[in-house]
């Protein structure tokens, strides 16, 4: 399948990093979200991120202006017309089905649907669409511009041209994709699981605070401690994980959601989209 446009759905953290990668490998992309403040948000950081790496001379003037070519931004899903279309929107099982139903009745037959879901099973997407043979999940990291794993995971209905077309597309990214089963939170999400709710669980049992466990953490070869990651993250979407995978696997003790995590998210502290988490931003 030759691969030309690419509409990326969901301006939020992690749609506006996937835009950012797609449009600096030559892609053409279609950046949507319902709202535009979003999206005017999302210009403005793929812009600086650019200037950052023009300033770092690790993109020539010519590149960042030819990434911001590649680049339109849309608030109408009637303009969604692309090969694939990654949706990267609210996690939320029915938002996700009625956009994916929107986007194949406006698309070709043959238009790809992928989602960036970390929680929830590709089935339960995918079962619910019109279209479950082009569903599958493309399962990215944040910062979706900077880390190389891309999770790509077939539905029990899945076409394997699909997957086949996905992992070729992730390669092409500069991305290393992993074929994973469809389980909710797929393979890291699950076993970060610990990291995340063993941190908090120290928090909650006041036998370490959240900078001497980042810390240390840090300084045991972790890139990030917990809490600054889960502010990167985004403490709604890292509690539907929590939540995802606590159910899927029958509420074992080990994997029940922090009241930490609930506190958080009920408090609006999200992390650093929200400007205030575990840290202010
Ligand atoms: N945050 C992470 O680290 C991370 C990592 C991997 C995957 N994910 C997944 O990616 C998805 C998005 O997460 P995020 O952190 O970017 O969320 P976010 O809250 O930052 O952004 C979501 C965006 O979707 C938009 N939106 C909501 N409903 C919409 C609709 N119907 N059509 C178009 N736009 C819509 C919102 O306006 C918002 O801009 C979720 O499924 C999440 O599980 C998140």
């Amino acid at each position: 399948m030759d691969i030309k446009t690419i509409c990326v759905c969901g301006a939020g953290t992690m749609g506006a990093g996937i835009a950012q990668l797609a449009a600096q490998q030559g892609f053409k992309i279609i950046l949507f979200d319902v709202n535009p403040v979003m999206l005017a948000k999302a210009k403005a950081d793929i812009e600086n991120n650019l200037e950052a790496q023009v300033n770092k001379t690790r993109i020539t003037d010519e590149a960042r202006l030819s990434t911001l070519k590649n680049l339109g931004f849309i608030d109408q899903v009637n303009a969604c017309i692309a090969n694939v279309c990654i949706e990267a929107i609210v996690e939320n099982i029915e938002a996700k089905v009625c956009l994916i139903n929107q986007l194949a009745a406006i698309n070709n037959t043959d238009t790809i649907f992928a989602t960036n879901t970390s929680s929830l099973s590709i089935d339960s997407i995918a079962e619910k669409t019109v279209c479950a043979e082009r569903v599958l999940g493309m399962h990215f990291f944040n910062p979706a511009y900077i880390m190389k794993l891309v999770e790509v995971v077939e539905g029990s209905k899945t076409h394997k041209q699909v997957s086949n077309a996905i992992m070729t597309l992730a390669s092409q990214l500069g991305k290393t994709p992993v074929l994973c089963k469809d389980f909710p939170g797929f393979i890291v999400n699950r076993v970060a699981r610990h990291y995340y709710l063993e941190a908090m669980k120290l928090v909650e049992e006041g036998i370490a605070d959240i900078e001497t466990i980042d810390e240390i953490m840090e300084a045991s070869g972790f890139k990030m401690g917990p809490f600054r990651l889960m502010d990167l993250i985004g403490m709604d979407i890292n509690l539907s994980a929590s939540n995802a995978v606590y159910q899927a696997l029958g509420k074992p003790e080990r994997l029940q959601p922090a009241a930490l995590q609930k506190q958080m998210v009920e408090a609006g502290k999200l992390g650093r989209k929200t400007k205030q988490g575990f840290y202010n931003y």
